[in-house]
């Protein structure tokens, strides 16, 4: 198990911060780096030529080892929502298929395809949050619905977001497969943590951020893209995507066909080497740890709190459906509109999630933490 992290972090010894799933705290690595890098772009003469190039390449390299992929097949893109919009151009979904989300998903997996559908003449079924807390059963079930419209594409967290239920997600793709349908993951809430292998999984598109569980900053998200789909035309038009657009060349648009790989999908400003590094750094920490060590630690966080809750009358999902990190406490009564408030006043922060309280620790997190979260909560929440 990785052992407490927290000496990595600026976080001081009386805040209880359980809310990484909103966005984590920068280890101090991360910021350092930050600052060091704003001081660069305060005197841009001294970089190198190819300064920039060295960053995103980094950053794309750091990104593809988390996801076991090959950095030709990720792109560089500033947000979720920014991805399933290039796979919402890319793909194409027939008219009269059905394309399958979570109930109550994010926006960023969702909405691309519900304001598509009308005019594409296609429907987005919501699978319905099931009661008994097994998402994945419910995906399956909608997958294999008889009587449906073919299914075009499952655009899916593989964690909920909001009550921590965890997808399997293998599962889940061989069928989707099996029914000739696409799939989309959005792995905000899984990447650095819970293993993910693209080679086997091989989804169609797979996208996550670095602001919430890789400990990065905000407005850096990354897209695999499976080599089937590396032929479309990317959501916005850039020099970077083409293979030989160069303001230092004589001829400027001297081959404007697109370059191979993913990297067709990076966005604008790519070179932005400030938050780049940022991301790349928070990154190879995730990976240095390694996801069995970070998951043992961070499940035994969450089932010492499902512990500690146990005769409070809140109820949280069973433990081999909820996400190893996520732990989501539902109010059979409804929670208190004040309770994250009332922790917050207390130095202890959690989320209010759709009607449950969203906990969420990560590798900074450790015993004492939880201790506190049960006496405050026990103190101010009943
Ligand atoms: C499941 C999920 N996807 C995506 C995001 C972020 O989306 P975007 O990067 O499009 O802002 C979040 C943020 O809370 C999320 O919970």
């Amino acid at each position: 198990m990785l052992p407490s992290q927290r000496a990595l972090f600026d976080m001081p010894r009386d805040v209880c911060f359980l809310n990484a799933a909103s966005w984590s705290p920068l280890p101090l690595a991360v910021q350092e780096a930050g600052r060091a890098a704003i001081g660069r772009k305060g005197q841009p003469w001294k970089l190198d030529a190819g300064f920039q190039a060295q960053q995103y390449d980094r950053a794309r390299k750091a990104a593809a080892a988390l996801i076991g992929a090959d950095s030709v097949d990720v792109a560089l893109i500033p947000s979720v929502g920014y991805g399933v919009s290039t796979a919402g151009k890319v793909l194409k979904i027939p008219r009269g298929s059905r394309v399958l989300v979570l109930q109550d998903d994010h926006t960023s997996p969702v909405l691309e395809w519900m304001s598509r559908a009308e005019a594409g003449g296609f429907s987005v079924e919501q699978v319905k949050q099931p009661a008994d807390g097994d998402w994945t059963s419910a995906v399956l079930a909608a997958i294999d619905r008889a009587g449906a419209a073919p299914l075009a594409l499952v655009s899916i967290s593989s964690v909920h977001w909001s009550d921590g239920g965890a997808l399997d997600m293998a599962r889940i793709a061989k069928a989707a497969k099996a029914k000739g349908s696409a799939l989309l993951v959005d792995a905000t809430h899984d990447v650095g943590v819970r293993k993910i292998d693209v080679k086997t999984l091989d989804p169609d598109f797979l996208i996550f951020p670095t602001y919430k569980w890789v400990l990065g900053p905000y407005g850096r998200a990354f897209m695999y893209v499976a080599k089937r789909h590396q032929n479309g035309v990317p959501l916005e038009q850039t020099a970077g995507a083409r293979r030989a657009v160069s303001a230092e060349d004589t001829l400027y648009f001297r081959d404007v066909s697109y370059t191979d790989g993913a990297k067709r999908y990076d966005m604008g400003e790519r070179d932005h080497f400030v938050s780049m590094e940022m991301a790349a750094i928070g990154m190879e920490m995730m990976a240095a740890w390694g996801n069995a060590p970070i998951v043992a630690r961070l499940s035994m966080l969450t089932d010492l709190l499902a512990d500690g809750l146990a005769n409070t009358g809140v109820q949280v999902l069973d433990k081999k459906l909820r996400a190893p990190h996520v732990l989501s406490l539902a109010f059979p009564k409804g929670m208190a509109p004040d309770l994250p408030k009332r922790l917050a006043a207390e130095n202890v922060h959690a989320a209010p999630r759709l009607g449950r309280l969203r906990i969420s620790p990560h590798v900074y997190n450790d015993e004492e933490d939880v201790e506190r979260f049960v006496e405050v909560f026990k103190k101010v929440g009943l």
